[in-house]
């Protein structure tokens, strides 16, 4: 059995050069053989600087290559299907930028085409990696389990508890930058806006949260391409608000969470910081930064404050920002990386499938569905549950 996966990385765009590249080439169970991107400069760039032996245009140069063992996509989204059908026909495995597939019929080619294939797939909705959502996660699972309360908890005692009253929920409040916008990732045809490039994430951090459900209602209002919310009920009473806004500033985190469950709330800010109240064994856990070039600026959401505004404040433009010392925090896509690479080696599950990512596609679709009839859509089980032939073709 392979020890080392030879690798090609696909797309050598932003993400591309702030994740995949230094990513793959420190990987130890990885050897990045190729880079390619059909604007050929930029595949150059990346070879050079990541030192990777061969830059090409045509991602068929790739695919017909023997030696590798799986490709990863960061290519704007049209593109995702050709490029998985081509690779799932040569027995090459797939990591797969978010999200997906635009649309379900997409979403269903890729699953057939995976299957087909015999090969495996990871889409890379990494927020449910992050050390900091599954800290989250497994702190809410034993609350579920076992839930403890405060002595000082204020209960009425004229009534029993309300059938409704103790589902979980979560909520995401997202406050983002649009001015960082590309043009490619709001257009109809090669990005189709937040809701399908952005907001994926959050349909499938909902879906892995509460895996021991199925979403079956879902609401959505505002813009599909910029800012919108998203109300994702599930069958047995969980659910998600999302609130979307693309109108906020860089100069603040992304990323708050909130999971309010049984008289306990569990919250985590910006991948830095969790915080949870009302039970005993509630407290504070801070989580390391993926790039830290101010580690004496200290920890959680102050000391990632204090550490933006070290870099930023020296920058009189964003050129000069952009070439400042990354600060970036841990939203799992090494762990991703990681774990892919090992369920390849290991044949093991993939930490995020093919179904995980026609769910969040499917789920996206129908919030625009919902903002374009102004009306809550069904989540159909058979739509959400699709099944596909399991024998190769
Ligand atoms: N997981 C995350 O958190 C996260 C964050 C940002 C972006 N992304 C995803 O990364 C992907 C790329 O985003 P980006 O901001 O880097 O976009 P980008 O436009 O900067 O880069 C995309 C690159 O792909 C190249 N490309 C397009 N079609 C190609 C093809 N057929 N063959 C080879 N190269 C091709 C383009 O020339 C471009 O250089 C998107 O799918 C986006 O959703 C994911």
């Amino acid at each position: 059995m392979k020890k080392i996966l030879c690798a090609a990385q696909i797309g050598c765009g932003k993400f591309a050069n702030s994740q995949d590249l230094p990513n793959l080439t420190a990987h130890p169970l990885v050897k990045l053989k190729y880079v390619c991107d059909t604007h050929i400069d930029n595949a150059r760039a990346a070879a050079e600087k990541y030192n990777v032996p061969c830059a090409v245009s045509d991602y068929m140069q790739i695919i017909e290559d023997p030696e590798v063992d799986f490709i990863k996509i960061a290519t704007s989204h049209e593109v995702h299907l050709p490029i998985i059908e081509a690779a799932a026909r040569a027995g090459k495995h797939v990591f797969c930028e978010k999200p997906m597939a635009m649309y379900d019929e997409e979403a269903h080619k890729i699953i057939r085409a995976v299957r087909q294939g015999g090969i495996k797939i990871c889409i890379d909705l990494n927020r449910r990696m992050s050390p900091a959502m599954q800290a989250l996660k497994k702190e809410y699972l034993a609350h579920a389990a076992d839930p403890q309360h405060n002595p000082w908890q204020y209960v009425e005692t004229v009534r029993e508890p309300l059938a409704e009253e103790n589902l979980p929920h979560l909520n995401i409040r997202i406050q983002d930058e649009s001015s960082s916008y590309g043009l490619a990732h709001l257009s109809p045809l090669s990005g189709g806006g937040e809701i399908i490039g952005e907001s994926v994430h959050w349909l499938d951090l909902a879906c892995w949260l509460f895996d021991d459900q199925l979403p079956c209602e879902i609401t959505a209002w505002g813009s599909s391409r910029l800012s919108h919310g998203i109300y994702l009920k599930f069958n047995r009473g969980a659910s998600m608000t999302l609130d979307f806004s693309c109108s906020g500033t860089f100069d603040y985190p992304k990323e708050q969470f909130e999971l309010t469950h049984n008289a306990a709330l569990f919250r985590s800010l910006h991948f830095v910081e969790n915080c949870s109240y009302g039970f005993p064994k509630a407290g504070k856990s801070y989580f390391p930064l993926q790039s830290d070039p101010f580690p004496q600026l200290g920890e959680g959401i102050d000391g990632y404050m204090a550490k933006y505004m070290a870099g930023v404040k020296n920058s009189t433009n964003s050129k000069e920002l952009e070439s400042a010392a990354p600060l970036t925090v841990d939203k799992g896509h090494r762990a991703m990386l990681d774990a892919f690479v090992n369920c390849i080696l290991n044949d093991t599950p993939s930490p995020c499938d093919e179904m995980a990512g026609f769910r969040s596609t499917f789920l996206a679709r129908l919030a625009i569905e919902s903002i374009r009839r102004r009306q809550t859509m069904p989540v159909q089980i058979e739509d959400i549950t699709p099944v596909f032939p399991l024998k190769r073709h």
